[in-house]
């Protein structure tokens, strides 16, 4: 059981969505996922209330530095994917669910503020691999891109990642309205009444075909990661 956890200290960069989106898409593909839900706005834990949320998706609320171990090690059996959603802010619980990661996944705004959120989880990951000889895989998503122009902001972050020898994913989320939706309207994007949200579409494409490079990133332990060709097929079978 792979577990994913999104940091990023900087407040709004984009992780209780993007993590919602990869969860989904996950449950949407056949795997059974659960969230852990530390974001102390609990806007996960109130879109999973509000009812039609994938039946192999879980979700956990109040979580504290003590119980994360015992969540994560209650799950192991029961869950394929288990994805931590962290506080926009330092907190305890960073360095201890990023010690407990398969992968960490950091998302980053195309604006220097978001870049230094960033800068201080990278920083962390380096700490705990010089001092404690921990290397946990990890990765940046450009988030809320604009689907019409490529900023010079963001190509500046990208670049500034890239030189750093930071992995950045090769799919960005893009800035959508069935995105903001999708929490105040329950469900998933494939539940979601098209000619309610515009573009629903390619909201749908560009969250699926995230989640299938997170699937080539982190495959399950003892299964080869599956093939885009195979992927796109269990994603169709699944629609
Ligand atoms: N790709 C996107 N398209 C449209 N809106 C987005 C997108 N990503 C984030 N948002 C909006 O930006 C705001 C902040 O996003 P989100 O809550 O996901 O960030 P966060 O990093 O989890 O914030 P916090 O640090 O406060 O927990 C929200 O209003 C959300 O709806
Ligand atoms: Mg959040």
């Amino acid at each position: 059981m792979p577990v994913i956890t999104f940091a990023n200290t900087k407040g709004g960069a984009g992780k209780t969505t993007a993590v919602l989106l990869l969860a989904t898409e996950l449950a949407h593909l056949g795997y059974r996922v659960t969230v852990l839900d530390a974001d102390p706005q609990r806007w996960i834990s109130r879109w999973h209330q509000i009812g039609d949320a994938p039946a192999r998706l879980n979700v956990i609320s109040y979580v504290t530095q003590a119980s994360i171990e015992r969540h994560i090690a209650d799950n192991r059996y029961s869950t394929d994917y288990f994805i931590v959603d962290l506080p926009g802010s330092q907190s305890p619980l960073l360095a201890k669910a990023i010690g407990l990661s398969d992968h960490v996944l950091i998302p980053i705004q195309g604006c220097a503020m978001d870049a230094q959120g960033g800068a201080n989880v990278l920083e962390l990951l380096r700490f705990l691999d010089e001092k404690a000889g921990i290397k946990v895989p990890h990765s940046v998503v450009l988030t809320r891109v604009n689907s019409m122009v490529t900023t010079r902001a963001l190509l500046a972050v990208k670049m500034l990642l890239l030189n750093r020898g930071v992995e950045v994913l090769a799919t960005p989320i893009i800035e959508r309205a069935a995105f903001r939706d999708i929490f105040d309207l329950g469900g998933t994007l494939h539940s979601m009444d098209e000619s309610r949200v515009s573009n629903l579409d390619k909201a749908q494409q560009n969250a699926r075909t995230f989640a299938l490079e997170m699937l080539r990133h982190v495959p399950l332990k003892g299964t080869k990661p599956i093939s885009e060709t195979t992927a796109t097929r269990r994603f169709w079978q699944a629609a």
